[in-house]
């Protein structure tokens, strides 16, 4: 049996609710919230002191009031750090989440989560083994989280440190073995860019039980078809999107 989430995954905010609030906060949690969306994907980045922080890039620059490398970074710097640049005066103070942190935000609110771990140039299983502490120490998170990363072999540490924990391969688009990485991952679902998808690819999945979610569609029209195929969710910047299209409508209650 593989390890899999409680919950399907239907409507999932990306990097939280990140149209209408800055990307990986504790606001982008908070507006998910507000639009009645239970589920956010969010990026694990670490310092370079092993911190892992809710972070998507290499560097600071595109999201914070910093700049330079995220791992020249260490816990202590964090408070002077704000990562709501270019979202306005209310946002000025929006802090930089530690993982630990933004893991019981979720956990107090009944969120689901996916997790994408993002290595960057750390050593392979680095950032798995800062997460898999970290959700140890949380039960809920072993059926309200699901794991995945582009990086296969860290995902492969990740899964040798957590039997149980519910993992998502990867990719932009699947390679052609893909069902064989799945399967030495013990992984319950598969995550593409959307314009990847195609009807044989969901078919085969749907056929050996996987799950399928399709990162990062804002066009709710373009996925119509693949949704009355059994697609499993759609990882959006902007839930309201499919909540207001009458063909999402049953995907959007909660
Ligand atoms: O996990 C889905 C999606 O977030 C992957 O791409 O670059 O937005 O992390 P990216
Ligand atoms: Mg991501």
């Amino acid at each position: 049996m593989r390890p899999n989430v409680d919950d399907p995954g239907r409507l999932i905010a990306h990097r939280g609710a990140s149209r209408a609030a800055p990307e990986n906060t504790l606001s982008a949690v908070a507006a998910a919230a507000a639009q009645g969306v239970w589920w956010i994907e969010f990026d694990v980045s670490l310092l370079g002191d092993g911190t892992p922080v809710i972070h998507h890039d290499e560097t600071l620059d595109r999201c914070t009031t910093w700049t330079g490398s995220i791992a020249s970074l260490e816990a202590g710097d964090l408070p002077g750090i704000f990562a709501g640049r270019g979202h306005g005066p209310a946002f000025a103070s929006e802090p930089l989440p530690t993982l630990d942190q933004m893991l019981d935000l979720l956990g107090s609110l009944d969120f689901h989560a996916n997790l994408e771990i993002k290595r960057h140039d750390q050593p392979l299983g680095a950032v798995s083994e800062k997460v898999a502490k970290a959700l140890v120490a949380r039960p809920w998170t072993q059926r309200g989280i699901i794991v995945s990363s582009f990086d296969l072999d860290e995902l492969a540490a990740l899964r040798r440190l957590m039997p149980n924990q519910p993992i998502a391969g990867l990719w932009t688009r699947p390679p052609p073995d893909w069902r064989a990485h799945l399967d030495a991952l013990n992984a319950a679902a598969l995550h593409l860019n959307f314009r990847e998808i195609s009807r044989s690819l969901l078919a085969e999945a749907a056929s050996f039980g996987f799950d399928v979610r399709v990162y990062t569609i804002n066009e709710p029209r373009v996925m119509v078809a693949f949704r009355e195929l059994g697609l499993t969710g759609v990882i959006t910047d902007h839930p309201p999107l499919f909540q207001e299209d009458q063909d999402w409508a049953d995907w959007s209650e909660s």
